[in-house]
């Protein structure tokens, strides 16, 4: 019953070691010579002007996802109080009482709404367990219910999501086009149908060098954006070198996942990321994940035939989704890459 009370449940008991199962080989590994604090180049896209300036957008889009996998928006359209005002629900949602919390426990996929921790701790491969809480919402296509969301924060959440749904369309177009596909190619393949929302919060960590937020992993969804709030933490592995990933109040960093690198057979790249632990806390975090719904699993998705020709063969053998995210989960976050399963 103590784990219901989540990593944040070991720092209100007032621990001042972590305990063992958080000790992270990939924490010790670390050192500064493979981190580095600064990065002046990581992608920042103004989507000012996506009408009128569609075109020097789509360029800036293209190269960052064929480059980094990952870069940040300004000027996306969500309002910066809906993005304040979801960083304090999630907040709410992991310090109110346990007891309010305990419900929302899960490790049941079937489940709409979970609260859990250490959730890769479950899987076979795991390394070690993450310092991290999390309450995930399905959104879309068949959206839990109102009143099955966490009172906390559940109006912000309905309505982050209707805002992330649109900047969702926007950025499938955007994407299409960097493959020098019709602006609805992505949408029509379903690749915004399904909606996942994940509030992380990574309390602070008495002993951050041996521990790690989230563990090296790539998304296995189509794309996902991400809204941190300012303490950082978050790196990206580009060119074998972890490169912080700037916190920037009012912007939200957008990267691609394994299935849209999988569809463009590897000209969009799905890159390794990972969170930091750290002593200044908590840090929070939500990712909203771009993938199919539920009903659309059995859907087979390989590289996309207008990108194909005999210089450029398909690098991926096709999958359904329900095979892809099977695999994925079962293999958790072991920090290889869920894509060489379908070479
Ligand atoms: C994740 O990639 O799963 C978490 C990212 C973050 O918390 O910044
Ligand atoms: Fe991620």
């Amino acid at each position: 019953d103590d784990t219901k009370a989540g990593v944040k449940g070991l720092i209100d008991a007032g621990i001042t070691k972590v305990p063992k199962i958080f000790i992270h080989p990939e924490a010790l590994e670390n050192n500064p010579s493979n981190s580095k604090t600064t990065h002046s180049n990581f992608p920042l896209i103004d989507l000012q002007n996506v009408i009128n300036n569609k075109k020097e957008i789509v360029k800036q889009v293209q190269e960052a996802s064929e480059t980094w996998g990952f870069f940040q928006v300004i000027n996306h359209g969500i309002p910066v109080s809906i993005l304040d005002g979801m960083l304090h629900g999630a907040r709410r949602f992991h310090e109110q009482d346990v007891d309010i919390k305990k419900p929302y426990y899960s490790r049941d996929v079937a489940r709409k709404v979970m609260y859990n921790c250490n959730f890769d701790l479950f899987s076979d491969k795991a390394l070690a367990a993450n310092w991290r809480d999390s309450l995930y919402s399905v959104m879309a296509p068949s959206p839990a219910k109102p009143e099955e969301l966490p009172e906390t924060c559940r109006e912000i959440t309905i309505e982050y999501s209707n805002q992330m749904m649109k900047l969702g369309y926007t950025l499938l177009e955007l994407l299409s086009e960097g493959l020098s596909l019709k602006p609805n190619h992505l949408k029509e393949m379903g690749c915004a149908e399904g909606l996942g929302i994940l509030c992380n919060y990574y309390p602070s960590c008495p002993q951050p060098e041996l521990a790690i937020g989230t563990s090296r992993h790539a998304d296995n969804d189509f794309f996902t954006v991400l809204l941190q709030d300012d303490i950082g933490g978050l790196q990206v592995l580009h060119k074998d070198q972890w490169v912080d990933v700037p916190p920037i109040h009012g912007t939200l960093v957008i990267n691609i996942g394994d299935i849209l690198q999988l569809i463009s057979n590897d000209k969009y790249k799905s890159i390794k990321h990972r969170v930091l632990a750290n002593k200044i806390g908590p840090r929070i975090s939500v990712a909203s994940f771009f993938s199919t719904g539920p009903l659309a699993s059995s859907r087979i998705y390989g590289p996309i035939e207008e990108l194909l020709s005999e210089d450029n063969p398909p690098k991926y053998r096709a999958t359904t989704m329900k095979d892809f995210f099977e695999y994925s989960s079962k293999k958790g976050l072991d920090g290889n890459s869920n894509l060489s399963h379908y070479k």
